[in-house]
């Protein structure tokens, strides 16, 4: 038996009704005025009106809890900090762009494309090239459920919270998901606007805080804050570029295709796209842009040139980290005039002094800059640039920012104060003895315990091209070598082995300000296996002068064990192809020292490998010393290189009689040259893959 619900109960059950209609109107609305404003900059309101809109939403939300969801508009900035991020693998790697800086090289992009699919009607969109942060942000059922960074293309960070409060990111997408994709993803860049830029640090100047550098890197800080709400207060920005994976059928057959249907759903697009039939006009529309970028409320780097045919795309593949469908057009470098407060010193890892250039702070290339390199002491006396001197400064994308000549018109009736540089003759860090090498333009600290130096060649040990420990990074470097262990006069790290002493010490670690439990029992992990890097690895970490990633190939190569390195004479290491004189005394120096032989030992007792993988010998390219020049459409040049490593053979920078031959590439003017007027043999990229083959290589698909 079922009796009538008393009165009451009905009564609120229609209001509960009632408000979930009203909610559900409120928030439609809301989300039809946010895509205006925030995506369209078309607001058809003003912000009273907006502001009853949302106050009435929030106020029905709080007197009906049931009825709040996570894509409700008034949950963009919820949930608390987190501690960290989680990692996100990306279904599909997040690529980068090869680059061309004018038409030649453009034409020459779009003929090795045209060549390779044998297609010429090929039709092009140029995007601005958004000076931001690349992000993926995926959708299911139509609702926004992750966003990640790029990381390094093929892992990011869950920064899901952040993306969320950005406003033009739809919650949920304008379409009904039974007409969607169940998932896909999109990408595209994240940025903060000029305004948004100067706006923050203006609030910074008058709190007396440091001001921010540039608004890629402030955009980057902000989306990588555990707590949403400092993300909330940054006012970011989006375009989307690209639609990534999707689950199914691609609802579309092209880039422009994509975007619009993109555009659609309420994601933003840039306005300021365009296509084109023709690679002539692209290159006009590039030219064109150069002029207009300082123009725009948001930083551009660029144009990004995409082939549109997905079809296309997709037969032309990627090379590396590369697309060859796609292209970025980089603006040329920016100049501007600043002081140059004083020139300073900075040590590096050989105990190398270099100066930079302390500025007076100016913007340029998108970027305050208040340091620049001026490249050696030659460069610093040839233009005579001195401390006090209005300087040009260029920067250009992510190139160091460089001091290109001092202005010397603006001396004028300052001549006596400014005094022309010289090097210290004591090390401006620990104030050991400054000297200098005959023949050798260098100046050098002799002080093998300065602390700038071992703290430099720390970072050098741990980073990528030598032992490749992952979280062991410059301030990590520095932090350790800088600070003492509790219970004795030693500093956690006074030699490059101290490294492998560090997993025993986790406890006193642990208790060493910004060092937390879960990064250090990662840095203890990467640490660990870095033991089985080869030796030819080895061999660049420890910082042997002159040494650097080829040369440590072919003395690993050769000797094949550290101990036969030790152990070779002078004349053994002069046979040695590829090394010259100078590189062989000062290996045969250095393996003679008694400070690197104790190091070395220290390093075999911590369980470091010290040999190099010998399965290469025997392989078809066995004794040939290879060059390769111009861009090849199957490899990259790293991936080239290390194919031939791979396959015995060694990679020279330059040609010379020795060389076994040359592969040849689109451009690569110089060395082609040599190889000819040598007489050494030029093949090309299908002759080079013919030879690989006959050889029995087995052709994996690039
Ligand atoms: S397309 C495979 N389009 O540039 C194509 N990238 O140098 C991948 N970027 O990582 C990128 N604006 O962060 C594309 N309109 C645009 C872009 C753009 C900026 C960034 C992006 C990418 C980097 C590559």
């Amino acid at each position: 038996m079922t009796s009538e619900p008393p009165a009451e109960v009905i009564a609120e059950q229609r209001e509960l009704e009632a408000a979930r209609a009203r909610v559900e109107d409120l928030r439609a609305q809301i989300r039809h005025h946010d895509h205006r404003y925030y995506t369209l900059s078309q607001p058809e309101i003003g912000d009273t009106q907006y502001d009853l809109l949302f106050r009435e939403l929030r106020d029905l939300e709080a007197r009906f809890p049931d009825l709040v969801t996570p894509d409700s508009p008034t949950q963009r900035v919820s949930g608390e900090a987190t501690v960290e991020f989680t990692g996100v693998q990306h279904r599909e790697p997040m690529l980068s762009l090869n680059n061309v800086f004018n038409a030649e090289e453009l034409t020459a992009w779009y003929a090795r494309a045209v060549r390779r699919i044998e297609r010429e009607n090929l039709r092009f969109v140029c995007e601005p090239k958004i000076d931001g942060l690349a992000i993926s942000l995926v959708y299911e059922n139509g609702r926004f459920v992750q966003g990640a960074t790029r990381g390094d293309g093929l892992r990011g960070e869950d920064i899901t919270a952040n993306l969320r409060t950005l406003r033009s990111i739809p919650l949920v997408l304008n379409a009904p998901p039974a007409s969607l994709p169940r998932a896909f993803e999109v990408r595209g860049e994240v940025y903060m606007s000029k305004a948004e830029f100067a706006r923050l640090n203006g609030e910074r100047r008058i709190a007396g805080e440091q001001l921010y550098m540039n608004p890629r890197n402030t955009a980057a800080g902000s989306l990588r804050q555990l707590d949403p709400k400092i993300t909330a207060s940054r006012r970011l920005d989006l375009f989307v570029y690209q639609l990534g994976w999707v689950e199914g059928d691609r609802p579309v057959d092209s880039h422009s295709a994509a975007m619009s249907w993109l555009g659609g759903l309420g994601l933003p697009t840039n306005p300021l796209t365009q296509t084109f039939a023709g690679i002539d006009a692209v290159a006009r529309f590039c030219e064109g842009w150069v002029e207009q970028r300082d123009a725009l409320e948001y930083g551009i780097d660029g144009v990004v040139i995409k082939i549109d045919d997905y079809n296309a795309q997709r037969e032309l593949g990627v090379v590396g980290r590369e697309p060859r469908w796609a292209v970025a057009w980089k603006f040329p470098a920016e100049q501007a005039v600043t002081r140059l407060r004083q020139i300073e010193v900075s040590v590096g890892r050989t105990g190398v002094l270099t100066p930079f250039a302390a500025l007076e702070p100016v913007f340029v290339g998108g970027a305050n800059v208040s340091m620049a390199t001026l490249h050696n002491l030659d460069h610093i006396h040839e233009l005579d640039i001195r401390a006090g001197d209005d300087v040009i400064v260029q920067r250009a994308g992510d190139v160091i920012p460089q001091v290109v000549a001092p202005v010397l018109s603006r001396r004028e009736g300052r001549e006596a104060d400014l005094v022309p540089f010289a090097m210290p003759s004591t090390c401006p860090v620990c104030g050991g003895e400054v000297r200098r090498n005959e023949n050798e333009a260098a100046y050098y600290c002799t002080n093998r315990r300065c602390p700038a130096q071992l703290s430099r060649g720390v970072e050098h040990f741990a980073s990528r091209g030598a032992m490749d420990i992952e979280g062991f990074g410059e301030k990590m470097a520095f932090q350790l070598v800088d600070t003492l262990r509790p219970d004795s006069t030693h500093h956690y790290i006074e030699t490059l082995s101290d490294i492998y002493a560090l997993p025993a010490l986790r406890d006193e670690l642990l208790t060493i300000p910004r060092i937390g439990e879960k990064k250090l029992d990662a840095l203890f992990a990467n640490i660990e296996s870095s033991k089985q890097q080869p030796l030819s690895r080895l061999l660049v970490a420890i910082t042997m002068r002159h040494v650097g990633t080829e040369t440590a190939r072919a003395l690993a190569r050769h000797f094949g064990t550290m101990t036969a390195l030790r152990e070779a004479a002078l004349e053994d290491l002069q046979a040695v192809n590829d090394i010259g004189p100078i590189v062989a005394e000062s290996v045969y120096d250095f393996m003679r020292d008694p400070e690197n032989a104790a190091l070395i030992d220290r390093l075999v007792i911590a369980g470091v490998r010290m040999d190099e993988d010998t399965t290469a010998l025997g392989g078809p390219l066995e004794g040939l010393s290879i060059v390769v020049t111009g861009s090849l459409d199957r490899w990259s040049r790293n991936e080239v290189e290390e194919l031939i490593t791979r396959l015995g053979g060694k990679v020279s920078g330059a040609v010379s009689k020795k060389t076994s031959f040359v592969v040849a590439g689109e451009g690569g003017g110089s060395k082609r040259e040599k190889a000819e007027t040598l007489g050494v043999v030029l093949l090309d990229e299908a002759a080079f893959l013919e030879r690989l083959r006959a050889d029995g290589w087995a052709d994996t698909p690039a």
